[in-house]
């Protein structure tokens, strides 16, 4: 289940059997983006906001993981097992697993209405594999955001987070409460707390992150595609402030784009 009126993302959560619902609109000049940034800095709730400006669609690594791990109809693959094992402990999934589910799903890369690309690449070798994809496709990604917080701050959004159960909209318990305690706005599914926001396991994602995906922030910055944008603030104005910088990127940038 997806939250009302926001398109379920089938093809990209399912995988390419499935057909979206509703069907994306082409967009002219479809922004394809990278959203970079350690857990918690509130990437998926961008993502949300932007997608409702910018019409590109949300595709988040993390979200397939957590709907296969939640299907109650099958029984995962043995590499699903894996994976979930590796993520309820907080650590990166091994990039073979990871890529694997990402060529399955890489006609999501040519969505007509663009992509914002939410957890993925997490390492090197991750975006080394993307980049040679794109090309031999002839896509090309239009910016990398790379959202920044305090450490302070990101541990705060992690441990308040609460999710749905059914529709998965995120809530924060005291910066983005629902309206009735621990049940949601948009369906009234129960709200929960994800296995990997426990302490233990936020150190090891943490960790992680600033050993295996920060440096992706130098690999896009010399390619010319790094937008730094600070997270601080509501996510309303969070996501104004990305449009300015992306607008702003686009005047600068119209010419590469179009080459
Ligand atoms: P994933 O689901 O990608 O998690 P993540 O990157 O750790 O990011 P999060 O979803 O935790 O945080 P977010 O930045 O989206 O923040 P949010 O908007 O929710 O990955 C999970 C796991 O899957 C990984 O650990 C790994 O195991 C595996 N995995 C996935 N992709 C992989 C890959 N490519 N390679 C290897 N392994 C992979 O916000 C957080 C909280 O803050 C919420 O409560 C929200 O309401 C609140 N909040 C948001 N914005 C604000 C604001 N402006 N002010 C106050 N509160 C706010």
């Amino acid at each position: 289940m997806t939250q009302p009126g926001k398109p379920d993302r089938a093809a990209w959560i399912q995988g390419p059997s499935a057909r979206c619902n509703p069907p994306p609109d082409r967009a002219q000049e479809p922004w394809r983006l990278i959203l970079l940034g350690a857990p918690g800095v509130g990437k998926g709730t961008q993502a949300d906001l932007l997608h409702q400006r910018l019409n590109a669609c949300h595709l988040s690594t993390g979200d397939v993981f957590r709907a296969a791990g939640s299907r109650a109809e099958c029984d995962p693959s043995p590499a699903m097992k894996a994976a979930l094992q590796y993520m309820r402990r907080g650590d990166l999934v091994p990039d073979s697993i990871v890529w694997e589910m990402l060529l399955e799903r890489s006609g999501c890369l040519r969505c007509g209405g663009g992509f914002l690309l939410d957890g993925f690449p997490r390492t090197l070798a991750q975006a080394e594999s993307l980049k040679q994809l794109m090309e031999n496709q002839r896509l090309y990604l239009t910016a990398v955001l790379n959202y920044r917080l305090p450490l302070n701050e990101i541990v705060a959004r992690l441990c308040g987070r609460r999710t749905c159960q059914n529709c998965k909209a995120v809530y924060h318990v005291t910066e983005r409460p629902p309206k009735a305690a621990d049940l949601c706005d948009h369906c009234g599914g129960k709200l929960f707390q994800r296995e990997d926001d426990r302490p233990e396991s936020v150190k090891v994602r943490l960790e992680a992150y600033e050993k295996s995906t920060a440096p992706l922030t130098d690999f896009y910055q010399q390619q010319g595609l790094l937008v730094k944008v600070t997270a601080s603030g509501s996510p309303a104005e969070i996501c104004e402030r990305t449009i300015g910088a992306l607008e702003d990127w686009r005047k600068r940038n119209s010419a590469r784009e179009r080459a």
